[in-house]
């Protein structure tokens, strides 16, 4: 199933079931929000789900972009990337958890036609401060689907205060044969959608306050489901990823590991700089500047000649197209290239400031912190200077 498909299917079912779809937002969270990036499908509703009325209503779907850094060391495995897609259904104070899995059970079997018997689901255990999520738990034994209760894996919020609340995942099986364990002990169990029953607001102080009505917020990642339906082993080989993966091994032969690192980083980099970003030393620009960076750094360290001048338009078009962006290619490549040339500046001055006597032997936190801060080093790069 094409990941056009996959969407559609999504958007239709929950809208046969009273769901509007909304757009999209940014990446960009409004001006006064304490992230940088928007994470999730459910942040650009926050006031939403706080209890402000939304003007199309308590029931909605959409297709929401998002970007992660903090799975950013992950990236390069079978499942993780830095901006992915997230279908997303919100129910505001209307139906609760039990009849948002009770769809999404039918979506991923009816819709999708994934097997019940490579479903595995999780619900929350528990502890001082909420009790157990029977309802769901319940939910999922009447559809024979084995659950598992775990305690800090299913209760979502995100960010330390705000709306929070327990979740019930669904997991499903990526190993060959009959599945076996279960998905804290098996990683062949992968995560496709997450249904959090937001009923409470932590509080500064740590405290659980219920949020006044009770909310479902679900988010599914396109792209992992993409792998998945269209029998893929990693992200990077469904179809989102096909023009990066038929230009970049030709341009850059690279390990498996490296090419996916690049190819990450290099469309979410198109991604951040569509959505107004550009490099710099703090906030959003550094993040973009370190995606940028660690590119290089991948491509140098194989063969210094390497550069970003020779990455076609294709991939760089598709993924504009794909996020519904308005910028030009021709601009997303000044970017990329101007950053390429300040980082070879920093280089050539790491490279001398380094060969002077202070710092000829082992370098200690001091040094590291002297190069950054007097030279402006930053510590990866001189690292990787020296182990280059
Ligand atoms: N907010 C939850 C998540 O990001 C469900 O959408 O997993």
């Amino acid at each position: 199933m094409h990941s056009d498909q996959i969407v559609r299917t999504f958007v239709e079912y929950f809208e046969d079931r009273g769901h509007r779809r909304i757009t999209g937002s940014t990446l960009l969270p409004p001006p006064g929000d304490p992230v940088l990036f928007t994470t999730s499908g459910m942040h650009p509703l926050t006031p939403y789900l706080e209890g402000r009325p939304h003007p199309l209503g308590d029931r909605l779907v959409n297709l929401q972009r998002c970007l992660r850094t903090t799975d950013l060391d992950e990236v390069g495995d079978d499942t993780h990337l830095t901006v992915f897609e997230m279908l997303g259904t919100w129910s505001l104070g209307d139906y609760g958890g039990r009849q948002s899995l009770e769809w999404g059970y039918g979506l991923l079997t009816e819709g999708f036609g994934v097997d019940p018997g490579l479903l595995h689901a999780t619900v929350f255990g528990g502890d001082d401060r909420c009790g157990p999520d029977v309802s769901s738990l319940e939910l999922w034994q009447e559809h024979g689907v084995p659950v598992e209760p775990t305690v800090e894996d299913n209760w979502w919020s995100n960010g330390p205060t705000g709306p929070c609340g327990p979740d019930s995942e669904i997991f499903l099986w990526t190993g060959d044969g009959p599945p076996r364990s279960a998905p804290t002990r098996d990683d062949r169990w992968v995560e496709v959608w997450n249904h959090v029953m937001m009923r409470h607001r932590r509080l500064d102080d740590g405290s659980l306050v219920p949020l006044g009505r009770g909310n479902v917020d679900t988010g599914l990642g396109l792209e992992r489901l993409a792998c998945l339906l269209q029998g893929r082993r990693s992200v990077f080989e469904c179809d989102l990823f096909e023009p990066w993966r038929r230009t970049v091994p030709g341009l850059w032969p690279l390990d498996e590991r490296s090419l996916r690192v690049v190819c990450d980083h290099l469309r979410s980099a198109v991604v951040v700089i569509g959505d107004g970003v550009r490099p710099s030393n703090t906030g959003r620009g550094y993040v973009l500047r370190r995606l940028i960076r660690r590119v290089l750094t991948v491509l140098r360290g194989e063969d210094p000649s390497r550069g970003l001048v020779d990455l076609p338009e294709e991939p760089i078009r598709h993924t504009l197209d794909r996020f519904r962006l308005q910028e030009e290619v021709e601009s997303v490549r000044r970017v990329l290239l101007d950053e390429e040339r300040r980082f070879d500046r920093l280089l050539e001055r790491g490279r001398q400031v380094l060969s002077r006597p202070r710092f000829r032997g082992p370098l200690d936190e001091e040094d590291l912190h002297y190069l950054h801060e007097t030279h402006g080093l930053p510590r990866e790069l001189v690292l990787g200077l020296r182990s280059g």
